[in-house]
């Protein structure tokens, strides 16, 4: 069983289910990459996994627990971290308030995992003082995602964290994605950049309206004509 899975989940906000048996998993140390056009539901999938979706079939479990009835802040507690696809930095908040607000559930001493981050992000070291909505865009997605790794969570969830960067901070951003994952932790992420993604995928899958329509290694989807003919423009 992997450290993630989350089976054949069916729900949606109201009458209409937008996910239809949408199955995803991913263990320690891997990361799982979502693709899919505009509104397949990769932003609906990963809200499910997190808690914010009321499923209407399926389950989720983390590390062997069936975790399916549990609150989004229950999750976190039990080591999921999520970076949402939108807001998902407080603007007015320095950078260094964005981190204590991601320590929220913490009573210990997180300071040790505040420098991790300042050394996986030196910039934020640099601007820490500064509000986050100062930033530039690739700067506040290092926010994000150090806010989310301050619970030190086992999973990490991203949805797309390199939306409106240019491509050399994407690479740094998967670059650092990399360095995480390598720590062990299990990486669940969204990607609009498709190839370069699933270049660093070790579990791929193409999601279309809700379901799973390709679902692979990220080299073998790469590999894959009519995956690239679809969804990879060629
Ligand atoms: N809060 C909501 N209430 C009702 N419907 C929603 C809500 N959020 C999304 N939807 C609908 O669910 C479907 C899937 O949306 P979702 O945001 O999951 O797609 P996505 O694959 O993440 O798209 P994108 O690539 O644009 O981020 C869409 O039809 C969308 O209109
Ligand atoms: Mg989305």
């Amino acid at each position: 069983m992997t450290f993630l899975t989350a089976d054949a989940m069916t729900g949606g906000y109201g009458a209409a289910d937008i996910l239809h048996a949408c199955t995803l998993a991913v263990d320690r140390g891997e990361i799982a990459v979502i693709v899919g056009p505009n509104g397949a539901g990769k932003s609906t999938a990963m809200k499910a996994v997190f808690g914010m979706l009321p499923l209407r079939a399926g389950h989720v479990s983390l590390d062997g627990t069936n975790i399916t009835t549990l609150s989004p802040q229950e999750r976190v507690r039990a080591g999921m971290g999520f970076v949402p696809q939108v807001r998902n930095v407080f603007v007015s908040m320095s950078v260094e308030e964005n981190l204590e607000m991601g320590a929220f559930i913490r009573d210990d001493d997180f300071h040790d995992t505040m420098e991790q981050v300042f050394s996986l992000f030196p910039i934020l070291r640099q601007k820490r003082r500064q509000p986050a909505g100062e930033l530039s865009g690739g700067q506040r997605q290092q926010v994000a995602v150090g806010r989310a790794l301050m619970t030190k969570p086992s999973l990490l969830m991203l949805d797309e964290p390199t939306a409106g960067v240019s491509p050399i901070v994407m690479d740094e951003l998967f670059d650092k994605i990399l360095e995480v994952a390598a720590t062990g932790i299990a990486i669940l992420m969204v990607e609009q950049n498709a190839r370069q993604a699933l270049a660093i995928a070790d579990r791929g899958y193409v999601l279309v309206q809700g379901r799973n329509r390709f679902t692979d290694t990220g080299e073998a989807l790469l590999a894959d004509p009519e995956v690239r003919r679809t969804f990879l423009g060629g």
